[in-house]
This record gives C-alpha cells, structure tokens and sequence, in this order.
C-alpha cells in the first residue's frame, strides 16, 4: 500500500439522485487533484458509480489525479451467472473500482456473517482490487473483552488467508458506537487500537505484516477532528460516513489531512 494517506469516502445510500451524486463527485475531483500527500477514494451507491469516476484511459485506469473509485459491497459469487441480485467483484474491476468496503458493521447487522465476509474479501482480492475490511466491536467494556471480539473478528473474516494476499488487505476500524454518534473515538484510543490490529497481523502473518498493515479508522469523522485522528491516533487514513457527502466537509478534511503531511 502507498505511504500516503487514504481518506475513504462511505457514501451509504446517500445522495437520493444522480445529478446531487455527479456534483459531489466534481467537486472532490476538483480537490483531490490538489492533493500531494493523500489519496482520495469515493464508494458512491452502486448506481451512480460509472458517472462518479474519472475517465478510463485506453489503459483501462481512471485519469483523474488522487482520486480512486470504490464499492460499499461485492457479491461473494465469483462468476456471473444465474445470482438475481448480486453484482461480482468482476464487473466492478472492469468499471474502474479500486477498492471494496467489505463487511460493514451496517452490513453484518443485515446478516454477513464472518464467514459471508470472508467470500466477499476473497472475492475482492481475487480481482485484484483492495478490500477495504471493516472490523469494530459494539462496545467497550472495563475487562477488555472487546479486544478478544475484534481479534476474532479479524481471524474469522482473514485468518486463512496466505500472507501475500493479506498484503493487499485494508482494516478500517469502525467501533460501532462511535459510527453516526456526536463524537469521534479519542484519538489516543484510537492509537492504542490500531497498535493491537497490528500485533493481531503480526501474529496472524508474521512480524512484518504487523508493521505494514494499513489502518483506516471510521467513526464521526468530520473535517475538524480529521487531522488529530491522523497526527495523535497515528492511523493511515480515514473512513468517512457523514462528511463524506458533505461537499464543503470534505473538500476541507481532504485540504487539512493533507497538511498533516
Ligand atoms: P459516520 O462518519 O457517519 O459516523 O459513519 C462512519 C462509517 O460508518 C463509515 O463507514
């Protein structure tokens, strides 16, 4: 993964139509371009993508400068088919998606279990784009049970993975009392988590791995916490819900992550 910081846009399902969806889009293009040290990913609903992107070049790469197109979900099935429904990973590589949001707390909660999740990463991978792995406890408790829940979350959704694909993974840590609350999780907190997503991967895929695994947190993000969460919570990048479809927000999280350096 790049060095730079990734700040992720979650769109959810949100905007309600196309042309608020285009305009968004334009706008942080616009941003993104002036970008030096930060790359900027949009995960629109799936029907808006195609118009979100940049152009494909004859290349078959999208020629709008640190600006990435991403996915909020990609079926588990790997072959197109008889999947009423589904949209594969396949189809989404060739549209010009780079990254896939995989298993969601928002998702999960819909019934991806651990194992779905795991298909849908394998999927992914596959393609040879970037999962972007969401993984997050409910809440936190004085015995630090959470800990335990997040590295089996972890084990369950990558654990059998060989390392060189693991290699490719992104762990954005979404604790999910923090996604759509009034506050973000403080930014020492979030420090102290990623240092144990990292021991997790080390033991998972050797010592390494710990070292090089990139971190997105998520959670309330907006443009003022932003460049804390980065520069205290020493994190690679950020998953943004809310903000992400706020144009002004945004544009102003992608300029102030980007002085953070
Ligand atoms: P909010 O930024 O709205 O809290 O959402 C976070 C999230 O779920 C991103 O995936």
């Amino acid at each position: 993964m790049t060095h730079k910081k990734l700040i992720v846009g979650n769109w959810k399902m949100n905007p309600a139509t196309l042309a608020e969806a285009k305009t968004l889009a334009r706008k942080f293009k616009k941003a993104a371009a002036k970008l030096v040290h930060t790359e900027a990913v949009i995960c629109p609903p799936l029907p808006f993508i195609t118009s979100c992107a940049g152009r494909l070049t004859s290349s078959g790469k999208l020629n709008a400068p640190h600006f990435h197109m991403g996915a909020q979900v990609a079926s588990t099935q790997e072959e197109s088919g008889p999947h009423t429904g589904e949209v594969g990973a396949h189809m989404l590589r060739d549209i010009g998606v780079e990254f896939v949001i995989i298993g969601h707390s928002e998702q999960r909660k819909r019934g991806d279990t651990d194992l779905v999740v795991a298909a849908r990463l394998k999927a992914v991978l596959d393609q040879g784009m970037t999962p972007i792995l969401c993984v997050g406890e409910s809440v936190r408790d004085e015995s630090g049970a959470y800990l335990d829940a997040l590295k089996n979350q972890i084990k369950a959704s990558c654990g059998d993975l060989l390392k060189k694909s693991a290699k490719s993974i992104i762990v954005a840590y979404e604790p999910i009392w923090a996604i759509g609350a009034a506050e973000a999780m403080k930014p020492e907190d979030v420090y102290e988590t990623s240092l144990f997503i990292k021991k997790v991967f080390a033991d998972l895929f050797g010592a390494d791995m710990g070292l090089k695994v990139t971190i997105l947190y998520g959670g309330s993000v907006t443009y003022r916490n932003a460049p804390d969460i980065i520069a205290v919570g020493k994190v690679d990048g950020l998953l943004v819900g809310r903000e992400s479809v706020n144009a002004p927000g945004f544009v102003e999280m992608l300029k102030a992550v980007d002085l953070v350096g």
